[in-house]
């Protein structure tokens, strides 16, 4: 199978091609399509046996449970035990948007769906292609990013096409996505309110909204023997070919650090990669060097990373370094993706 690719523009979704996309999931097949975060790999979030294809595409272990995206927030009761009052503000608060909820499932959910939990969960997207699909598909599809599990999730359909072109039936493109890194979870299934997956809506504003909330202690550091708490983030998500390592420090010691380093590995033959910031890519002579965006304008950091490391992996070089990108607001979500793709390897400038 191939899967038959149709472009579009966010804000003018092709009516007929999302009507037809919608019955391929209601009658089992999987749809990618893009979200404001990146691209999900789709199938009806209701049916067991399309939550068994979607692992089976992506070569995802089964226990590894899927997000269920919905179109209105009136098709959020029927999927849950109950909403707590805080779920509730949430909802009011960032969606639609790059927020998922983890709640108690009711029985309307798969235990496939749910990777054997009991709980679920939730998302409304803020894309308009991604909500005229849900629609169409009758309300609530499961989606996983689009990619092929050890791979970057999908910020182009591009990269969809890639990992999945193959197997599955249909992907829409939208064009690039705007966030390039997957919506923050937050769980709500224990008394105070946790994030297990930092993304766009940081901690700060979760506070905000909520007072306290806390940090999965399995986030924190890597030699814990806390294991995070959604399943998908104790895989070593992607590794890339190439050994990565990140430099961290002052700007002036982190670039010194990384040039000298850069000479040493290319004097011992090998082939080197840099990722860099606009502001301080020019100052990298040796390697190739890639620029991931602009620290004064962190969302380009954020939106190119996933490219950055799929082109890295197309390219021949045996290391890669990168700087930091501790910015204000994505910081945490950017180094969260990075350090994975390190295996935590960091140097001190
Ligand atoms: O931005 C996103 O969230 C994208 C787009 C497509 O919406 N989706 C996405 O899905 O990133 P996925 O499957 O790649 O990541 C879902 C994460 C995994 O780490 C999974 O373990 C966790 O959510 N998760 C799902 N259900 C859970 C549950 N009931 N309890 C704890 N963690 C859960
Ligand atoms: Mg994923």
């Amino acid at each position: 199978m191939k899967a038959e690719i149709v472009a579009m523009k966010p804000e003018e979704p092709d009516e007929a091609v999302i009507k037809r996309a919608g019955r391929i999931l209601k009658e089992g097949g999987l749809v990618a399509f893009p979200t404001e975060t990146v691209y999900g790999l789709g199938g009806n979030a209701l049916d067991a046996c399309s939550s068994r294809k979607i692992y089976a595409a992506k070569g995802r272990p089964s226990d590894n449970p899927l997000i269920v995206h919905i179109a209105d927030l009136a098709d959020l009761p029927a999927l849950v035990r109950r909403i707590p009052a805080g779920a509730a503000k949430l909802a009011d608060t960032f969606w639609p948007g790059p927020l998922t909820m983890i709640l108690e499932k009711s029985d309307l959910v798969p235990k496939e769906t749910t990777g054997g939990l009991d709980s679920v969960a939730v998302r409304f997207p803020d894309h308009p292609i991604a909500q005229r699909l849900i629609k169409a598909a009758g309300g609530y599809v499961a989606a996983p990013s689009a990619n092929t599990s050890g791979r970057p999730s999908p910020t182009t359909a591009g990269h969809v096409a890639e990992d999945l072109g193959d197997t599955i039936d249909m992907i829409l493109d939208g064009g690039p996505v705007q966030i390039g890194l997957e919506s923050t979870i937050v769980d709500f299934t224990e008394e105070i309110p946790s994030v297990l997956r930092p993304g766009y809506i940081s901690l700060a504003m979760l506070r905000d909204v909520l007072g306290e909330v806390r940090m999965d202690p399995g986030l924190l550091r890597e030699d814990s023997a806390i294991h995070p708490k959604a399943p998908g983030m104790k895989y070593r998500h992607y590794a890339p070919r190439a050994a990565l390592s990140i430099v961290e420090g002052e700007e002036k010691a982190v670039v010194e650090t990384i040039c000298r380093l850069a000479a040493k590995a290319e004097k011992e033959g090998k082939q080197v990669g840099i990722i860099a910031a606009e502001e301080t890519a020019r100052n990298y002579k040796t390697g190739i060097v890639k620029t991931i965006g602009k620290r004064a304008e962190e969302e380009t950091i954020a939106r190119h990373l996933y490219q950055v490391l799929r082109d890295f992996d197309a390219e021949d070089v045996q290391v890669i370094y990168s700087e930091a990108f501790h910015t204000p607001e994505m910081g945490q979500a950017i180094m969260n993706r990075l350090l994975k793709a390190a295996g935590h390897t960091v140097i001190e400038a």
